[in-house]
């Protein structure tokens, strides 16, 4: 099985649509809406030039399997990702966390970053086994933002330390 990581492209953006509309990733996401090709149109757009995101396809012998995305903000990096349907279940949720950090140890990052955070909801289980597989810190999310969460976090190792 070989598995790695790509930089997402604007040509990626019907199939990142597909999956940001998938019933599941939708009822673990914090917005549970259905997203329109529209407004999917122009936030994929946005994210495509935005120095601050961090915009991973996970590809499996070639095939796009999943992907993972991080965004920068203020002093942290906060993850999102998710696996497509048809690739769950086989320990991919824990892969792509392992080589999101492997990918981030060893491109340049703004000196003040020094976590990465992830939410994740309660019930969702596969991605809770995932965070602590991959060795996070679990704390309960007292923010304001992602009620009923808890925050995953971890120093990042930069290669050079
Ligand atoms: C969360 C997600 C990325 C996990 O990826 P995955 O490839 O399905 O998960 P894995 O196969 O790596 O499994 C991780 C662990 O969860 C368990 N698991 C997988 N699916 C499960 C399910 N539906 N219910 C309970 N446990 C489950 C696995 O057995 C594994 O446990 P183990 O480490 O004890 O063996 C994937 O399910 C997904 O894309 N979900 C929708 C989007 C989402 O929730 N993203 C994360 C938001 S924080």
């Amino acid at each position: 099985m070989n598995l790695k990581l790509r930089l997402a492209r604007a040509t990626d953006l019907q199939m990142i649509f597909r999956w940001a509309n998938d019933p599941v990733v939708r009822a673990n996401a914090f917005n549970p809406h259905q997203i329109t090709l529209e407004d999917h149109t122009k936030w994929y757009n946005e994210k495509m030039k935005n120095r601050n995101t961090i915009f991973l396809i996970l590809e499996m012998n070639d095939e796009p399997a999943g992907q993972i995305r991080y965004e920068l903000q203020e002093d942290e990096i906060i993850i999102n990702y998710m696996i497509a349907t048809e690739y769950r279940g086989h320990g991919l949720g824990n892969e792509i966390l392992g080589l999101g950090e492997k990918y981030l140890a060893v491109i340049e990052l703004p000196e003040n970053i020094h976590k990465i955070v992830g939410y994740v909801k309660k019930e969702n289980i596969a991605s809770l086994k995932a965070f602590n597989k991959n060795n996070y810190l679990c704390l309960e999310n007292e923010g304001q933002n992602h009620s009923g969460s808890f925050r995953f976090e971890k120093l990042i190792q930069r290669n050079a330390d």
